[in-house]
């Protein structure tokens, strides 16, 4: 019998590569008349993704059911770094890609079962739509988000609302996702900017009308409401939703070989701590603050009595997209003599191996950005968070923990970091940060979270066990790709 072929065109970047492979890993573990094929989209001189496709590549058998192909680099957009550029950068790659299709399509000895993209490539649908081939999202964020997505599309683009009235405004708006009223300050801020760039995007997630299905990176038990809201007529789609995750970066190891002593002395620190003593605070990717704040939570940390395990780094330059660095010596950023004081009861350290401190039984709380990514670990590894929200979908993502899943403390759910502006929007004085986290960390002041989110843990895992609703969601998801080649 001929294999169900599926094509997975991820966004440009290691970790987009990274969950997809693992995605597609999965599928070919489940289903042996499965193939996958990744169209990988190198921006120029991205050493990074090209050692790990070698590792990748070599790795793989010849008989091996995972293919990698890379589409050519192009080189003059990835010079003109306009605010659109990834965009125009991935636009830029439909001519190949549909070569690419029609190739496979006239010499694969697989059949084509279908495109799978992430919420940045729905260009690539039309192309599906051109050779007559189902397409399929995988969506890396909360079902909720997807929901207040696909509400905001039709809000804007069939209804023709103007969110820029949301702007710094205490409205309220019924979403069907959530069971209770989305402030508007925790929507996702591009959308309340008017800009091309915007609309541009809901004309992307438009798209999502268009293919079969979605796979979003949850389980149903963490995200009932929201799932049985999409999955029920009434928000205007009618595509099959597929709860398929938590789709977790276990193997951070892979691509990040140098296992350096800096990881061995945080583990080692942390196996001297008593458990559940220590909170944990890591502010993703792109998490940086200014020195200011920085003070403050020092101070917070301070005035807590509370051991503490902080991953600080140094904002990136004014107007450059780059990721934020380690200090050379935080020192210079920290209050007075805090490092001198703190020993013993804290560790500054800059890059964190997030997975591997959140699985120590040493961790009691998590002082979050709450990107989606580090919500599912939280929740894999059973530990409370603290939200503080920065940038894209993150607010929304706290409201979610704090409001409708009440799995999480506060200590803000709107809080926004705004990288264009010169001086910062927000900020959080030491008092409110102590008090939150006294909440998080206190013998008596979370029992009802810590019981929700140590259910959850059990929850996330048998979601991923044979019988389990994850399980099941991807048995769907590879019967209907396999009849869409029957
Ligand atoms: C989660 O991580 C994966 C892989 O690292 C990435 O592709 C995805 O965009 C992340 N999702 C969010 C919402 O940040
Ligand atoms: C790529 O791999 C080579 C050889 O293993 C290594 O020396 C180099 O530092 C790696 N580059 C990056 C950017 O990871
Ligand atoms: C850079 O991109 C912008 C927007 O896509 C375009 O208007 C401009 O002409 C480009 N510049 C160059 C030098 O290619
Ligand atoms: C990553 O490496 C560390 C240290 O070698 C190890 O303890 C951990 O289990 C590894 N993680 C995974 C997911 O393999
Ligand atoms: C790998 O580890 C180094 C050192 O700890 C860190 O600076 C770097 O950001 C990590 N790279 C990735 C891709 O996580
Ligand atoms: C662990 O505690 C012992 C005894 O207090 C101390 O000697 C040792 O240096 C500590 N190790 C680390 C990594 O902090
Ligand atoms: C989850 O809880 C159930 C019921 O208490 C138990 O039988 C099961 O072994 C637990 N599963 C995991 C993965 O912890």
């Amino acid at each position: 019998m001929k294999k169900a072929e599926l094509i997975f065109i991820p966004s440009p970047g290691l970790s987009h590569l990274i969950s997809t492979v693992e995605m597609g890993k999965l599928l070919l573990q489940r289903d042996g008349c499965i193939s996958v094929t990744v169209l990988i989209m190198k921006l120029p001189n991205d050493l990074v993704v090209e050692n790990y496709t070698q590792k990748l590549s070599s790795a793989a058998n010849p008989s091996s059911r995972l293919r990698l192909i890379n589409l050519p680099v192009q080189d003059e957009l990835a010079s003109n770094k306009s605010e659109n550029f990834l965009f125009d950068f991935i636009e830029s790659q439909v001519i190949h890609v549909r070569d690419i299709l029609s190739n496979l399509i006239e010499s694969s000895d697989s059949q084509l079962a279908g495109i799978v993209v992430d919420m940045f490539c729905t260009s690539f649908i039309d192309i599906a739509n051109e050779f007559s081939l189902n397409s399929y999202i995988f969506f890396t964020s909360s079902a909720a988000c997807l929901g207040l997505f696909l509400h905001l599309v039709s809000l804007v683009l069939e209804n023709d609302q103007d969110l820029t009235q949301y702007k710094n405004s205490d409205a309220e708006l019924h979403v069907p996702c959530f069971s209770r009223p989305v402030p508007a300050k925790v929507l996702p801020f591009m959308f309340l900017e008017d800009g091309p760039k915007s609309t541009k995007f809901l004309r992307y997630l438009k798209k999502f009308r268009e293919t079969k299905g979605i796979m979003v990176n949850t389980f149903s038990e963490l995200e009932s409401y929201a799932i049985q809201a999409l999955s029920t007529d009434g928000i205007g789609n009618t595509q099959k939703i597929y709860p398929v995750g938590p789709i977790l970066n276990l193997n951070e190891n892979e691509s990040n070989t140098s296992k350096n002593e800096s990881e061995e002395a945080i583990l080692d620190w942390l196996d001297n701590q008593s458990e559940s003593s220590v909170v944990f605070l890591c502010f993703g990717s792109m998490g940086s603050f200014d020195e200011c704040q920085v003070k403050e939570i020092a101070n917070a940390l301070e005035n807590s009595g509370q051991s503490f395990l902080w991953s600080l780094r140094r904002p990136s330059p004014k107007g450059k997209m780059e990721y934020p660095k380690a200090y050379d010596d935080p020192q210079q950023v920290l209050p007075d003599g805090f490092v001198e004081r703190t020993k013993g009861i804290g560790k500054v350290i800059g890059w964190a191996p997030q997975m591997a401190v959140l699985s120590h039984p040493a961790v009691g709380g998590f002082v979050s950005h709450c990107g989606w990514n580090s919500t599912l670990e939280s929740v894999w590894c059973g530990v409370p968070m603290a939200t503080w929200p920065m940038y894209a979908e993150q607010q929304l993502n706290a409201f979610e923990l704090v409001k409708e899943l009440g799995i999480a403390e506060a200590i803000r759910i709107d809080f926004r970091r705004d990288f264009k502006a010169e001086s910062p929007v927000d900020f959080v004085g030491s008092e409110e940060i102590r008090s939150a986290i006294s909440r998080l960390m206190g013998k008596d002041g979370n029992i009802e979270i810590s019981k929700k989110v140590s259910e959850m843990k059990n929850k996330s895992r048998m979601a991923l066990q044979e019988g389990g609703s994850s399980y099941i969601a991807q048995s769907l998801f590879i019967e209907d790709v396999i009849n869409n080649t029957a």
